[in-house]
């Protein structure tokens, strides 16, 4: 008898699907309500006592103006949501951000913006040829900094946001760190005290034949709360694409995908920027290794590596091991995008090519690289313990699609051992949806994975948006609290301790 051939793992077929397509496009919808302070209680479970703080999250809310659609979700306007938790009790309070976009569309309730992601206004490419205003949309991430809260927008400047009401205080420049207009991500990281005080480090890039790439740092805590403490700036060739980024204790580090961006259909009214974005056939991507002003290589120049082939918008991690810099990054086969005669609503999830976490490790002596995939299954929205951000983690948690292999819509939060592959699994299949889930440690953890795991989930069966605490170690379900506001997939949120 001949030894059975055990196939690779990615040559195994893949199970069929199991989720309902009307119940995954279900959360596609305007919110039409703004609540302040709205009590919660759990429908199933228990809120655990100890989790004390809030939990900030920003999407779109706003799909569909006049009987227009927008062309992808991310064009949405932002909505945030606080949820905040003391002593096992919940609270729940949403509002618009008041861009001028929206207060002008809101006035005649009519699209009256283009969008990056493809929304045309009314009328047709005559009607949006050299129309190249930006709608700042406000609706990427939503972070604490200083006395503010930050509703961010990568291309634009962010709003600024009373953190108790949700109330728009207006576009903030950060008491002039920024100049009117200055592009500033979505994707802040934050140093948990590698040098000390903690940190929010973040950057922005302003992109053309060559590319600016600015890495600027904040105080988070004490007086300086909210400060820049630290600002660089470097040049690079080429057109840059850089939604999110990682750092270690001595590096900021940038995967620039090997894309190309032919601004015409954009500028004749066909397409939205974003669309225009293509991976560049025979391009190299590289990463762009920028040293920290608080680190070993301050005022260096830049690395730049040789990256592989695939498109990347998130890292879970990144950290130090002797010589050695660490990189975990999500990457798709190629950069996903919605052309001009899709509908979002019915995209085919088959061809479109799932996010894979993989881990490079670059060594700084040498420049050389090597790669491994950590896991076969299609995730999104990662994130280590933040005591461990910029550290070697031995978790991450994750949004993972319903199935092992091939891609879905996202169904489950995944907790993977980032040293020896086992994992634990929760679905909110096979009627619900998960969103990013937030790690919240507990307070005087002793090990990195005890605390909880927070996610918004859309609940197919309810047609609604449920909030879900999972524990972190075992991934058992510890509360599900039906949301009074049904609200479409979101985007990114922060935790914010009390
Ligand atoms: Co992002």
């Amino acid at each position: 008898m001949s030894p059975a051939i055990v196939p690779p793992l990615s040559d195994l077929p893949s199970p069929p699907s199991t989720y309902d397509r009307a119940d995954w496009a279900g959360a596609f919808r305007n919110v039409e309500l703004e609540l302040e302070n709205e009590p919660l209680v759990a429908a199933r479970g228990e809120i655990p006592a100890e989790l004390t703080g809030c939990l900030y999250r920003n999407g779109p809310g706003r799909l569909e103006r006049g009987g227009r659609w927008v062309h992808h979700p991310f064009d949405g306007d932002g909505m945030i949501c606080a949820l905040r938790f003391s002593g096992g009790g919940a609270c729940f309070t949403n509002r618009f951000v008041r861009t001028e976009g929206w207060l002008a569309e809101e006035a005649v309730d009519q699209v009256l913006y283009r969008g990056v992601f493809g929304t045309q206004k009314p009328g047709g490419p005559l009607a949006n040829a050299f129309d190249l205003r930006l709608k700042n949309i406000a609706n990427t991430h939503v972070v604490r900094l200083g006395d503010d809260l930050l509703a961010l927008w990568e291309a634009s400047s962010p709003h600024a946001l009373d953190p108790a009401t949700l109330e728009t205080r207006g576009l903030t420049l950060l008491d002039g760190v920024l100049k009117p207009g200055e592009a500033f991500s979505a994707h802040p990281r934050f140093d948990p005290g590698h040098h000390g005080e903690p940190r929010m480090v973040t950057f922005g890039v302003k992109t053309g034949p060559r590319s600016t790439l600015r890495l600027m740092e904040f105080a988070t805590e004490g007086p300086r709360a909210g400060q820049l403490v630290s600002d660089r700036s470097d040049i690079f060739k080429g057109f840059a694409f850089l939604h999110d980024f990682a750092i270690t204790p001595n590096w900021a580090v940038f995967l620039q995908n090997a894309v190309d961006f032919n601004p015409l259909p954009f500028v004749l009214g066909q397409k939205g920027a974003a669309q225009c974005l293509r991976s560049k056939a025979g391009g190299q991507a590289q990463f762009w290794l920028v040293p920290r002003d608080c680190g070993a290589f301050a005022g260096q120049q830049p690395r730049l590596i040789d990256a592989p082939e695939g498109f990347v918008f998130h890292h879970l991690n990144a950290y130090e091991e002797g010589d050695q810099l660490v990189v975990e990054s999500i990457f798709y086969a190629d950069f996903p995008s919605i052309g001009p005669d899709m509908d979002f609503r019915s995209i085919d999830f088959e061809l479109i090519p799932e996010g894979l976490l993989e881990r490079c490790r670059i060594d700084l002596t040498t420049g050389s690289l090597s790669c491994e995939r950590l896991s076969e299954r299609c995730c999104e929205f990662a994130m280590v313990n933040p005591t461990r951000e910029g550290l070697p983690a031995r978790y991450g948690w994750m949004a993972v699609a319903g199935r092992d292999q091939g891609n879905d819509p996202l169904q489950a939060i995944k907790k993977l051992d980032l040293m020896n592959g086992e994992r634990r699994v929760w679905s909110a299949g096979p009627r619900g949806f998960v969103s990013e889930p937030i790690m919240v440690p507990r307070p005087g953890a002793t090990s990195e994975d005890e605390g909880w795991v927070l996610t918004v989930i859309w609940n197919g069966a309810r047609n609604g948006s449920d909030l879900v605490i999972l524990n972190a170690s075992t991934m058992a379900e510890q509360a599900v609290i039906e949301l009074p506001v049904a609200m479409p997939y979101g985007l990114h949120g922060s935790w914010a301790a009390a």
